[in-house]
């Protein structure tokens, strides 16, 4: 009898999973780790055991290189996290699963908005299966150090740079920022989206259009997002997006630009928004939503139908109810879907579900959604350079975007 007990969960573990699936993505930071949970917990309901395909590092962009290879060998992972313009590059190379073939796809115009279906789609089909929207123009405030410095939220870049001041002669580190090119980026987008509005940043970012990329505006841009520069700590060469927002959480630094990603991180360790930080819009930007959508493309598998089924339950898990809802409040962004109730999510991530809802929307460019990352890397080069080299100008910056986009385009 005590036999058989013991032996039970052994068989039950073993008969559990009807099947497996590998997926690949880039979410290792804590708060990611555990909305990579809910994604394993919520496919292990549905009898499918998740095989982690997690690469560390660059914004997605090691992922990316790591796929590329993978497929180019004939044997890449059941599914992918694939974002973007990305999606319709994948499409063309002709190994990818029509997400309609395997799923029914016909509430979709229903439960998800018109930006989110049109990222996902190609040639008006899906190609991809959406998780939860990020929003990328946020600026978050250590509320501690606001309060004890007696510093306004601020709403102009006036503001901004009055309370930087503030902070460092009071000796803490006004602006956590990482080292790495991407991020460097991610404060350039947040100050060009701000000082262009959503028309211009538009036609730069999404359309390269050289009559603004290389434009005195942009000019301005450049050298106002070189002020940012001073109010970062030294030291951060190379160190990722959530190294610094530890400075944040940890009280050593009073402000970050980041996406909504960061709430995940901070609430995973324990911080709660508005009462150890705040969100705001990034200075000059209320009424602007740069949104990042995080999608997983499907591999075709050959219509094995076992692979097939395994497919789709990923397909229609990502999308239940349910899995919006955990999963969603785990990453620290806001369901994909129009009908998820809020109420118990936080102040930030409903001000977020509302704001896509009335602002205008614009794909953020550094986080792979307004161009493919072949043409967002190049990009990224030219405006780390500039933000990282102390005699680079620039004019000769907005020149040289501009002549490397008209070699892509
Ligand atoms: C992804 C997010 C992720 C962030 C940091 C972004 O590109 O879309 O899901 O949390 O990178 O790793």
């Amino acid at each position: 009898m005590k036999k058989s007990i013991l032996f039970l969960p052994l068989v039950f573990s073993i008969n559990s999973y009807a099947a497996s699936m590998e997926v690949l993505h880039w979410w290792t930071a804590a708060g990611e780790y555990e909305s990579q949970q809910v994604l394993e917990n919520s496919l292990l309901d549905a009898q499918i055991k998740l095989r982690n395909f997690a690469i560390v590092g660059e914004g997605g962009d090691s992922a990316i290189r790591v796929l590329q290879m993978r497929a180019l060998s004939g044997n890449p992972p059941d599914a992918a996290q694939i974002k973007g313009p990305d999606i319709g590059e994948w499409t063309k190379v002709g190994m990818l699963e029509e997400v309609g073939s395997i799923i029914d796809t016909s509430s979709w115009a229903e439960i998800l908005p018109q930006t989110v279906r049109d990222t996902i789609s190609f040639n008006g089909h899906y190609m991809a299966v959406p998780v939860n929207i990020h929003r990328v123009n946020w600026l978050w405030l250590n509320k501690k150090i606001f309060e004890q410095l007696k510093l306004p939220v601020p709403v102009t870049w006036d503001d901004f740079f009055a309370a930087a001041d503030k902070i460092k002669a009071a000796g803490y580190i006004p602006l956590a920022h990482g080292g790495t090119a991407w991020q460097d980026s991610l404060l350039f987008e947040s100050m060009a989206l701000s000082l262009l509005g959503s028309e211009k940043y538009i036609n730069a970012f999404v359309k390269h259009d050289p009559a603004v990329i290389n434009s005195p505006e942009m000019i301005v841009v450049f050298e106002k997002f070189k002020r940012l520069k001073p109010y970062t700590a030294k030291g951060m060469v190379g160190k990722d997006w959530f190294q610094a927002s530890t400075l944040l959480s940890t009280d050593k630094a009073a402000m970050q630009f980041m996406g909504d990603w960061a709430k995940g991180m901070w609430n995973a360790s324990g911080k709660a928004a508005m009462s150890d930080y705040l969100c705001v819009d990034v200075p000059e930007s209320a009424g602007l939503f740069s949104y990042n959508i995080d999608s997983f493309v499907l591999f075709e598998k050959h219509n094995f139908s076992n692979e097939n089924k395994v497919q789709s339950t990923f397909a229609q898990t990502l999308l239940s109810p349910k899995f919006q809802t955990e999963f969603n409040l785990a990453k620290g962004s806001i369901p994909v879907r129009n009908d998820i109730p809020m109420e118990s999510f936080d102040k930030c991530a409903q001000k977020s579900f509302q704001d896509f809802a009335s602002s205008e929307l614009v794909p953020s460019f550094t986080q792979n959604l307004a161009s493919t990352s072949h043409v967002q890397n190049i990009m990224t080069k030219i405006i780390s350079n500039y933000f990282n080299d102390p005699n680079a100008d620039a004019a000769k910056t907005v020149k040289r975007l501009s002549l490397a986009l008209r070699a892509v385009n």
